[in-house]
């Protein structure tokens, strides 16, 4: 079976800056895969190619084996493939359960600006996309603070909001961009036990980046590593501690800082 995601001869320039060159990835269904690399390396950027919010030079992009390299985001949504957005500054005054309940037609492109404009209205939607909310606000945590605005939550709990987002939809593969960001250490493991479940539970593949290293030691198998735009190497987190080229480009730095 192929790959779930395949992304080979990837490339992107800004002006003279070329931040990916010619990357090939590809990621296992059931894994969590990790990609990390120094500040600048092109991750953020390859993320923006896999997911579609910018369009690539040169490469080529397969989903399930499908060509999705020139789809937009919401359709790739629609086949599956979902990243994590920061709230925007909408969606902060919006209480959790209306974020959960908003998600499916803000991610796969739907027209919301009416319901939007009315978050109260959001209480009349579907039975189905409520008992769907509830669930996830179990999953994350956030039952609790269902009631809340998100943009009163705490760091950490707004990334176990962006995260829990992502399950409002059908999906296979999650792209997280630096979820441990700003994160603190206790709500930290529970976003670390959220990404495992939906591993584990929900069948759900990821495909992180995160300069955290022990999130990637506990999560991440296999880990992919990116200098310069390109691919430095691929291997398990412990492979890659041992490998010098790894540690000169990253860990080294890491250690040293
Ligand atoms: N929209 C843009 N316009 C111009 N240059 C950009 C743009 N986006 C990224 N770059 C440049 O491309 C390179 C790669 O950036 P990118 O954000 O992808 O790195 P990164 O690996 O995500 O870094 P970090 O770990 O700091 O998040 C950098 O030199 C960056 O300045
Ligand atoms: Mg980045």
């Amino acid at each position: 079976m192929s790959p779930l995601l395949e992304a080979h001869g990837m490339s992107r320039s800004f002006g003279g800056v070329q931040a990916v060159r010619d990357m090939s990835l590809d990621v296992e269904r059931g894994t969590i895969t990790g990609l990390i690399g120094p500040n600048g390396a092109g991750k953020s950027t390859l993320f923006n190619l896999l997911s579609g919010v910018i369009r690539a030079d040169a490469g080529e992009v397969r989903l399930k084996g499908q060509d999705i390299t020139r789809l937009a985001p919401w359709r790739r949504a629609r086949l599956g493939l979902i990243r994590t957005f920061q709230l925007a500054r909408e969606f902060q005054r919006m209480t959790v359960l209306e974020n959960l309940m908003l998600a499916p037609q803000a991610q796969l492109g739907e027209r919301f600006w009416p319901i939007f404009l009315r978050p109260g209205a959001v209480r009349a939607q579907e039975a189905e996309v409520y008992r769907r909310a509830c669930e996830v606000m179990e999953i994350a945590t956030l039952t609790h603070l269902r009631d809340d605005y998100a943009g009163d939550l705490s760091g950490g709990q707004k990334k176990l909001l962006e995260l829990a987002r992502t399950l409002m939809i059908d999906c296979d593969l999650i792209l997280l961009d630096e979820p441990g960001a700003g994160v603190n250490p206790a709500l930290m493991n529970t976003l670390t036990e959220m990404i495992r479940r939906l591993n584990r539970e929900h069948g759900k593949t990821f495909l992180i980046v995160e300069h955290d290293m022990d999130m990637i030691a506990q999560l991440c198998d296999p880990v992919v590593v990116m200098t310069q735009g390109s691919l430095l190497t691929t291997g398990s987190f412990d492979e890659l501690r041992r490998h010098p080229e790894v540690i000169e480009a990253y860990l080294g730095r890491v250690a040293d800082a």
